[in-house]
């Protein structure tokens, strides 16, 4: 159990897990909670823990018929050529940084809505993270200022279907053509959604995938995947995944040269971002339930959406038609004038009072420390500024909530409107 403090109207989270913010949202401030916010987002049985058992008894514990297996029904189950799987999805995601040769001088296009991870591989290879704001209603990019953002530097777009729901990607992949861009989808949120009957992953040039222990199927609480159909790309992923290795093109016994021979992928060095065999084994039991899984979360979310329709200044989720929406996140978003109180009331007394555990997802990238510290100006996305700061609010969401647990986030979040109008 973590402890908090209160100081100057901060909570202060004192943690006994090394994860930080990554493994649990638990405080102990004696709110006696109905609901609390879980760090679990899949459900696992005795399929996945005799998939554990078995693969643990093979030879090869990582990268080995497991890994291929999985990474095979993943590409089936997206519909594209490749899918290679890694050790998460910040990995996955600078992989293909590394392959599209990012370097200083190149600018990325990219939503502020999102877990760092989008903006740290940009970064970490050098490049220039360029913010383009938000729809409103989605609270994913918006083609119209990704367009307004685009300069002879740009070299990428990075999207994230946030939450779960598609980015309008016809005019993002119509902007990347006639700008030559390359777009890479973060698909944190969303194995399993659909855009026009598109699987998310299978439009842009990369899907990137996590399967930490918070998403829609998890591989042991760490994994990642990514998906691509262009067999360069796939020849770079493989090298960059894995030390840069490669085969001597004149051996004479397995042991001359050498096992492995070592090359660069145009000028980029690789890392060790394999998956283990355990986690592949799970990782293909939870790809077979993942479209009950997401059934789960679907049903959840509109049984929530229709419960708290009619409140006044609460906005229940907004549903694409053209999307598959798979709901890794429920977002209320909090009207302030038609609620008469502001968001962090309402979150304060729906934890308080009603004993919900809403969240936030997320404070735009660029009002972080390190990244202020780099220049940027702190107004830049007014949509994503107004949606962290005033609106948003994820009341609790996974497959495993029971019809009680639901109904006690609607009477809480009518009851919370009720009280705060007053
Ligand atoms: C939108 C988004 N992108 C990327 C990541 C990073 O995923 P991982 O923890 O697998 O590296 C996350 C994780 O929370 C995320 O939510």
């Amino acid at each position: 159990m973590a402890h908090a403090t209160e100081s100057a109207g901060q909570v202060n989270v004192g943690r006994e897990s090394a994860g930080g913010i990554t493994s649990s949202y638990t405080v102990d401030e004696g709110v006696r909670l109905r609901v609390p916010y879980s760090f679990f987002g899949s459900i696992y049985d005795g399929e996945e823990e005799a998939a554990v058992l078995s693969a643990m008894k093979q030879d090869s514990l990582t990268m080995g018929p497991q890994v291929l297996a999985f990474q095979k029904s993943f590409a089936e189950y997206t519909g594209t050529k490749y899918a290679f799987a890694v050790s998460n999805c910040t990995t996955a995601m600078h992989v293909c940084s590394q392959v599209i040769g990012l370097r200083p001088g190149d600018e990325v296009i990219v939503t502020p809505n999102t877990f760092i991870a989008t903006t740290l591989v940009i970064l970490k290879e050098g490049a220039t993270p360029v913010y383009a704001d938000i729809d409103r209603r989605t609270f994913n990019i918006d083609p119209r200022e990704v367009e307004k953002k685009v300069t002879n530097r740009t070299k990428a777009i990075y999207v994230v279907h946030y939450g779960g729901q598609m980015v309008d990607m016809d005019p993002i992949m119509e902007i990347a053509a006639r700008f030559k861009l390359v777009v890479m989808e973060d698909c944190a949120h969303a194995p399993g959604a659909e855009y026009k009957g598109r699987k998310a992953g299978s439009i842009g040039d990369f899907g990137c995938f996590s399967f930490h222990s918070l998403k829609n199927m998890t591989t042991l609480g760490e994994g990642g995947m990514i998906s691509c159909n262009i067999d360069r790309y796939a020849e770079g992923i493989e090298k960059l995944r894995c030390m840069n290795l490669d085969q001597w093109k004149d051996q004479k016994d397995y042991w001359i040269p050498s096992h492995f021979d070592v090359v660069d992928f145009d000028g980029k060095w690789g890392n060790n971002y394999r998956m283990n065999e355990a986690q592949a084994a799970v990782g293909s039991v939870q790809l077979k339930k993942l479209d009950w899984l997401n059934s789960l979360r679907v049903n959840n979310g509109r049984y929530v959406t229709e419960g708290i329709k009619g409140i006044r200044g609460i906005t229940p989720v907004y549903e694409d038609p053209d999307c598959k929406h798979v709901y890794h996140l429920y977002t209320v978003c909090i009207e302030e004038q038609e609620l008469g109180a502001s968001r962090d009331d309402f979150l304060r007394v729906l934890y308080r009072e009603e004993g919900i555990q809403g969240i936030l997802h997320y404070q735009p990238t660029y009002h972080f420390t390190g990244l202020k510290k780099l220049g940027y100006r702190q107004d830049l996305c007014p949509n994503a500024e107004e949606f962290f700061y005033r609106r948003d609010l994820n009341t609790p969401q996974h497959p495993r909530l029971t019809r009680d647990q639901l109904d006690a986030i609607i009477q809480g979040v009518r009851s919370a409107a009720a009280k705060v109008r007053r």
